[in-house]
């Protein structure tokens, strides 16, 4: 099949290069242009794992172009994604659909012949309805149909996550839709992921359902391990203990810093927003939102605490600054508000993050950025792991301890045992595991 994708930035790229993995021909677009030049020279503008890859192999075997010419994309292609952002708006926290309109009004002056028009980007209840409602008035003779298919993959996994879903989610008020879907997903069907089809309102609900349901399971392990230090218990083995439940499961059941990262936080505010609208409010949403906002802060206040009460003066290495590992991604991660916490109270903040400072220099340029770990602890008082790195999981804790000034580790993502690191001589400060005595 012939594809365009516009937008060529996270989801896009990476659902474009999956496609054409698939075997589709695929054009990825994006009116940037410096992004498209880099592109066609085989610079990937994300980190993510295997996707340059995945770009060069395809390009090689002529299913994969850039361009920013919408309009020969467009006029060429049967099925057309749209996967451009759809950021917060300031000031009220709907999501901003400018980006997802003006694609829709491109499209519309475009299109030739008939054409599946898809939202991939995350988009608010009823989108699918104003995308072809701009299309038909802009171009009365478009034969479109508009479909809702929401992308469910995460950052650092992006791959894998698109190529094996645990379900493809279409949802259609054409029925000439179905045909042309089954066919872009048809590869998939060898993996025995389940393409299920509904129509658009509730495709557009299940993508923000699924987050907002992930973002409230995390936050309730979050607040079961505030708890756990509260009464003398472990959160992770209470995690465990009921994750192994199969109506609950034990994934994303992790405690640590908060959530953060381009999806959760956007999407959970803009459910929150849209459920006050249809004046059908959505309270737990609400509060999941409120409780995570809080634990950012509270996080810093933890390492105030571990330094005796007192900030001020007192050097903090923050070990990861995204919001996850395996990414560069440092929207909304947790580190941003811990480190401005930090240095309101008077800490000075030195930081390393294996993937993510390019991106960490822009949001937060008054820090120290180090060559790695043990650069950030160098002559500081605490160091303090805020993304789980897995070069972070078997740090040298001799090295450490000799370069810091005091042997104190508080780690915000529960990857040390109390008792080795104790038994270096550190104490140790973690999530819901006063005193723990992990068993895998
Ligand atoms: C998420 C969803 O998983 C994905 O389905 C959706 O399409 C986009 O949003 P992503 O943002 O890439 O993906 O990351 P994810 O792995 O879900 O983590 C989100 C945040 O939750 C991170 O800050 C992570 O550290 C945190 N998290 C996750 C926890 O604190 N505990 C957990 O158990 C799991």
């Amino acid at each position: 099949m012939k594809i365009t994708m516009i937008g060529s930035g996270y989801v896009g790229l990476v659902s474009g290069v999956c496609f054409a993995e698939f075997g589709h021909d695929v054009i990825c677009m994006d009116k940037d242009e410096a992004k498209i030049a880099a592109l066609k020279n085989g610079q990937i503008p994300i980190f993510e794992p295997g996707l340059a890859e995945l770009v060069a192999a395809n390009v090689k075997a002529g299913r994969l172009s850039f361009t920013t010419d919408i309009t020969s994309a467009v006029a060429q292609s049967e099925v057309v994604f749209i996967g451009v952002g759809t950021p917060s708006r300031r000031g009220d926290g709907h999501a901003d659909l400018s980006y997802v309109y003006a694609a829709a009004r491109d499209i519309a002056a475009a299109v030739e012949g008939f054409t599946v028009v898809v939202t991939k980007s995350t988009v608010p209840v009823g989108t699918g309805d104003e995308v072809e409602r701009i299309i038909r008035e802009a171009n009365p003779d478009a034969d479109v149909a508009v479909v809702s298919n929401p992308e469910f993959l995460r950052e650092g996994a992006a791959i894998d996550d698109f190529m094996r879903p645990d379900r493809v989610v279409i949802g259609i008020e054409d029925e000439r839709a179905r045909q042309v879907m089954s066919e872009v997903y048809r590869p998939l069907s060898l993996n025995a992921a389940p393409l299920m089809f509904t129509k658009r309102r509730t495709s557009e609900l299940i993508k923000y359902a699924a987050n907002a349901f992930l973002a409230m399971k995390i936050t309730f392990i979050n607040e079961i391990a505030d708890l756990s230090e509260a009464v003398g218990a472990n959160v992770q083995e209470v995690a465990r203990g009921i994750g192994l439940d199969n109506r609950i499961g034990t994934k994303f059941l992790n405690a640590g810093p908060g959530y953060g990262g381009s999806c959760f936080p956007k999407d959970t505010l803009a459910l929150v927003k849209t459920a006050q609208d249809f004046e059908s409010p959505v309270r737990l949403i609400e509060t999941t939102v409120a409780i995570n906002d809080d634990r950012k802060r509270a996080m810093a206040r933890k390492v105030i605490k571990a330094l005796g009460g007192d900030a001020r003066g007192k050097t903090v290495a923050v070990l990861g600054l995204t919001f996850k590992p395996e990414t560069d991604d440092m929207r909304d991660s947790p580190a941003i508000t811990i480190v401005q916490a930090l240095q309101d109270a008077g800490a000075i903040v030195r930081g390393f993050d294996p993937e993510g400072m390019d991106n960490a220099r822009k949001i937060m340029p008054d820090i120290t950025y180090c060559e790695d770990a043990y650069d950030a602890a160098t002559g500081a008082d605490v160091a303090v792991i805020v993304t789980e790195w897995n070069e972070f999981r078997a740090l040298n804790l001799g090295r450490l301890k000799t370069l810091l000034t005091q042997p104190l580790l508080v780690d915000l993502r529960n990857i040390y045992r109390k008792d080795e690191v104790s038994r270096h001589g550190f104490t140790y400060y973690c999530i819901g595991r006063p005193n723990e005595e992990v068993r895998a």
